[in-house]
């Protein structure tokens, strides 16, 4: 096999193992109109033609150092209190905006970004998507979730009997990874705060977590996408994982809690990534998703 083809063999396998599934994709490559989350009647318009680059070629492993417990390079309290004088949640979404692009955590590690993505949405929803990072599009737009990961996220949500617009979406990173690789642990660690803040300042009944990074960060975990989807679990995770236990991921918790005392507990949902469903669109897949998403429904009373 030449070179360059073993290559994007094993970018694409490592790719999927970080995406949360220890299988390559069999079948049919997704086109535009296989677009929908089964049973989903597919509703509003085709996806937009143009593809987003979903595959990561540049993909870091995490360096055992990197899950060792840290501190938040800004501490908790000191991104909560840029918003605790004020009270509109759009304005205390404003603030810390304002305070992240201040800080700029992401001048700790290397970005390839035009605009800050900071995330969007209904200000009180009673449901949050927490994404990876930003893509091409979102990069270039300003806004979470547009490009073709985006089409589909907002399938899912419209097949929940839900807008875009009645729910909060943001992500673990604010700037898009230099060729869309997947975040480290340190880089969402560095950016962790200002999610909590604005997970504290929505305060949603669920949080859906999209892929691993998002999953692992909220509730410090280490486990496969297979056996986290499916179940409910709580930010912030009671009991939180002592450094270094078993299963426990403890790259901000224990002592460098990206989370303090009185943050309430917020049920997850952890699924795959609409970016993943779009590569490997198998049926199995797609139901698998629609299963967590109805498990959402059933808890916030919602009727497809
Ligand atoms: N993938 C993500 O994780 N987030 C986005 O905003 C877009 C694609």
């Amino acid at each position: 096999m030449p070179d360059r083809a073993r290559f994007l063999l094993a970018q694409h396998a490592e790719t999927t193992r970080l995406l949360g599934v220890d299988f390559l994709p069999i079948g049919r490559a997704p086109s535009a109109s296989m677009v929908a989350v089964e049973p989903e009647p597919a509703p509003g318009p085709e996806p937009h033609p143009r593809v987003e680059p979903v595959q990561k070629p540049a993909v870091r492993a995490a360096p055992a150092a990197e899950i060792e417990p840290k501190p938040p390079t800004a501490p908790i309290a000191s991104v909560r209190a840029c918003h605790e004088h004020l009270e509109e949640p759009q304005a205390k979404l404003d603030a810390v905006r304002e305070r992240y692009i201040a800080d700029a955590p992401h001048q700790h590690f290397v970005t390839a970004h035009t605009n800050i993505v900071f995330g969007e949405g209904d200000p009180r929803a009673r449901l949050m998507f927490v994404g990876e990072a930003p893509g091409e599009t979102e990069d270039q737009t300003g806004r979470p979730f547009v490009g073709r990961a985006g089409q589909l996220l907002e399938k899912m949500i419209n097949a929940m009997g839900l807008k875009r617009e009645e729910v909060y979406i943001c992500n673990v990173l604010k700037t898009r990874p230099p060729n869309n690789a997947t975040p480290t642990s340190e880089e969402a660690r560095l950016c962790a705060p200002y999610l909590v803040e604005q997970i504290r300042i929505v305060a949603p009944e669920a949080i859906v977590t999209l892929g691993l990074p998002a999953t692992h960060l909220l509730l410090e975990t280490r486990e496969p996408m297979r056996s986290a989807r499916g179940r409910w679990w709580t930010f912030p995770p009671t009991p939180p994982a002592p450094p270094g236990a078993d299963g426990g991921f403890s790259g901000i918790g224990a002592a460098g809690s990206i989370w303090d005392a009185d943050l309430p507990e917020i049920p997850v949902m952890p699924t795959y990534h609409p970016a993943y469903l779009l590569r490997s669109y198998t049926e199995e897949n797609r139901r698998k998703v629609w299963s967590d998403l109805r498990l959402v429904m059933d808890r916030l009373g919602l009727n497809a």
